[in-house]
């Protein structure tokens, strides 16, 4: 299995039985093994360290299972570190990436966590890190380049608050000379890149700069962090098809990457997304409206990103108390007190009744880690099957 199918989700849920709660997360173990497996594989197997972006999803049992896989993490706070070494990873395996890190943090790390990775985000934070010679520092760098991603989640231009502009490539030049603890560079383009040679474009920007510098001072520069950004999709044969053609233009264009270097990676929609399905109770059906409005338990709470985004993350609805009935239209809206608050509207599904379930596919990315507090809801039971 590659991804949760409309069977396999309803095959799931009669698992379940008949207490069901007002809603469920479901995340699949084994089919996150699967991913990290194929992850494993296309890559080289020496020298390559796979942080899974913790952002992602922060279900404990998640990261363990991730971290006993013999991946790192990828944190981005603080408070991520700490979620880290919890589940046992290793300091060497995890990678500190943050817009806003304290020095409080940085100077705790340095003390407590030595072999800790920190990307430093701008100038300011390398002059906090000057004194931190335990952790082990790369430069995240903005690439300047255009993307094909969307808006939101474009880091790699004029005006983004992620990394220092190869525009000030003298001054970075400078800094990594003075600094012996710096040892890497870091570059997250953006995520759900749609153009591979897009991609690939800012990966190079970081590589050839590290090898420039290392030209100057041999090996100075060990590792790069290509960061995450692959898109999850799988094609219709269910094949997990954007790594491999990824990976073949990455050693084109970057022939010494993986022979002169350590390569990180942080993958985080590319490992979580199939992995997970939610369902809700149907709570009321407002008939009175033309399509008929599904009030369900999750909306904005849990789907931030499919309410606040132009560009939606999509998911499929199937009526799991039904099958093979006739489909009609509903807007799907969620429990928060706003007007926003619908996670698909004409939504053709099989006929809902009152106490039905609705059942919504590709939920392990950015779902259940964004919980928002609005209207003091709790959270779906979580529920992990293998
Ligand atoms: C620094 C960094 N690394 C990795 C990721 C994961 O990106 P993706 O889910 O697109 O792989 C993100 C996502 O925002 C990020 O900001």
């Amino acid at each position: 299995m590659k991804v949760f199918t409309e069977q396999e989700i309803r095959t799931s849920f009669n698992a379940l039985g008949n207490n069901i709660p007002k809603s469920v997360y479901v995340y699949h173990l084994n089919l996150l093994k699967e991913r990290i497996n194929h992850l494993k594989e296309s890559f080289p197997s020496e020298n390559v360290l796979h942080a899974i972006a913790i952002k992602t999803n922060n279900l404990t049992r998640v990261l363990s299972f991730i971290v006993s896989s013999g991946c790192g993490l990828e944190a981005a706070s603080f408070e991520e570190v700490k979620l880290a070494l919890s589940v046992g990873c290793k300091p060497e395996k995890i990678v500190f990436d943050s817009p806003v890190k304290t020095s409080e943090e940085l100077l705790h790390c340095n003390k407590n966590i030595p072999g800790l990775k920190v990307n430093a985000n701008s100038f300011g934070e390398l002059k906090k890190l000057e004194s931190c010679n335990n952790l082990n520092i790369g430069i995240r760098i903005n690439p300047m380049l255009n993307l094909d991603s969307p808006d939101i989640f474009m880091v790699s231009g004029a005006g983004s608050k992620f990394g220092i502009p190869i525009t000030e490539r003298e001054n970075i030049l400078k800094a990594i000379q003075s600094n012996t603890s710096i040892k890497g560079l870091h570059i997250h383009p953006g995520s759900e890149i749609k153009s591979l040679s897009q991609h690939i474009a800012c990966i190079k920007v970081v590589y050839d700069l590290a090898i420039e510098v290392n030209r100057e001072v041999q090996n100075k520069i060990s590792w790069i962090d290509i960061g995450g950004g692959i898109k999850p999709k799988v094609d219709k044969n269910n094949t997990q098809s954007t790594i491999i053609p990824f990976l073949n233009m990455l050693k084109k264009e970057c022939p010494t990457l993986f022979n002169d270097f350590k390569v990180i990676t942080e993958y985080g929609r590319y490992i979580h997304t199939y992995c997970a399905y939610a369902a809700s109770r149907v709570e009321d059906i407002l008939t009175y409206h033309t399509p008929n409005i599904a009030l369900i338990h999750l909306g904005a709470d849990m789907f931030l990103r499919e309410i606040y985004s132009s560009t939606p993350p999509k998911h499929n609805y199937y009526n799991l108390s039904r099958i093979n009935e006739e489909k009609r239209q509903y807007d799907i809206g969620g429990p928060l007190c706003f007007s926003g608050d619908f996670i698909s509207k004409n939504e053709k599904i099989s006929r809902l009744d009152v106490g039905d379930y609705i059942g919504i596919s590709d939920c392990g990315s950015n779902s259940i880690s964004m919980w928002s507090q609005h209207c003091s809801r709790e959270k779906p039971k979580v529920i992990y099957v293998q």
